[in-house]
C-alpha cells in the first residue's frame, strides 16, 4: 500500500491517502493538547503508544461484531483505516463522574452512575464541543433518527464490552468519548481509542492513568500511557 499524500492533520493525528481510494493511513502524534488547544505539549512516545492500545481495542471490539474503521497496523505509529466521513458527533460514556459532567452539573468527581450517561456534543473546536441532545442533532441534520439509534445502540455495547475488559485489567473505565463514521452506507467505529479519549483510574489506588495527568499538570503522563499499554498486552 503506498502512501500519499496528507489529507488531514489535527492535534493528535494526521492521515493520509493511498493508492486505494477508500483507505487511508491514520499517522500517531506525540502532540497533546488541552482545553480546545489552549494548552500544549507534547507527550513522549505517546504516538506509539495511542497506535497500539487503538490496534489492541479496535481488534476486540471487531471481535465482538462491532464494525470499525481499523484495517491493520503498519508500524509503530501508523495504522490502516477505512475512509470515513465523520458524523460531527462526539459521543461521550460515562460509568463515573469526572471532568466535563463534575464541573456542568457541580457534582464531586468520583460518584459511580446508577446507570451509564450518554452524552452529545458537537464537534466545534470554535465552540467547545457544546453539549447537545439527539433533538439537535436530528434538527441540524447532523445524522438521521436511524443513524442516532444505531450510535447510541453501539455506544452502550461498546461500554460494556470495554468496561469489562479493564477491569480485567485493574482500569477502571471512568468515561470515554467515541467518534462514528459513513462508510459505503454503514456507520463504522472511527478515530481512536486511547488515554487521550478514555478516562482510566486504577482500581485498587483511584490513581489516574491517562490524559488528564497532563490537563492537570500532575506529572508522570508518559508513565501512565506506558502503564495502560502495559497491562493491555500482559
Ligand atoms: P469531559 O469530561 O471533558 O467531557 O471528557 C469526557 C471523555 O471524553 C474523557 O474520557 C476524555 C474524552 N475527551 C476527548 O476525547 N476529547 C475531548 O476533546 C474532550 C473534552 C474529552
Amino acid at each position: 500500500m503506498q502512501k500519499g499524500k496528507q489529507i488531514y492533520e489535527g492535534k493528535a493525528k494526521k492521515v493520509y491517502q493511498t493508492d486505494s481510494a477508500d483507505i487511508l493511513i491514520q499517522e500517531f502524534k506525540d502532540d497533546a493538547t488541552a482545553f480546545d488547544a489552549t494548552k500544549r505539549g507534547t507527550i513522549r512516545g505517546k504516538g506509539v503508544i495511542n497506535n497500539t492500545i487503538s490496534k489492541i481495542l479496535f481488534e476486540l471490539l471487531e471481535s465482538k461484531g462491532i464494525e470499525t474503521h481499523f484495517i491493520k497496523q503498519l508500524d509503530e505509529r501508523q495504522m490502516l483505516i477505512k475512509s470515513v466521513e465523520i458524523i460531527p458527533l462526539e459521543v461521550t460514556m460515562r460509568n463515573i463522574v469526572a471532568g466535563g459532567m463534575s464541573k456542568l452539573l457541580g457534582i464531586d468527581e468520583g460518584l459511580v452512575l446508577k446507570e451509564p450517561v450518554l452524552e452529545y456534543h458537537y464537534k466545534n473546536d470554535a465552540l467547545h464541543d457544546p453539549l447537545i441532545n439527539e433533538y439537535h442533532a436530528k434538527a441540524l441534520g447532523l445524522a438521521t433518527d436511524e443513524e442516532l439509534d444505531f450510535i447510541e445502540r453501539r455506544s452502550f455495547e461498546i461500554n460494556n464490552i470495554l468496561k469489562a475488559f479493564f477491569e480485567h485489567k485493574n482500569l477502571i473505565l471512568v468515561d470515554f468519548k467515541l467518534e462514528f463514521g459513513r462508510h459505503k452506507g454503514r456507520v463504522l467505529l472511527a478515530d481512536e481509542i486511547s488515554p487521550d479519549t478514555c478516562r482510566f483510574w486504577d482500581k485498587e489506588t483511584r490513581e489516574k492513568l491517562d490524559k488528564d495527568r497532563f490537563r492537570r499538570d500532575m506529572g508522570n503522563v508518559e508513565e501512565a500511557y506506558q502503564e495502560v499499554l502495559k497491562r493491555l498486552t500482559r
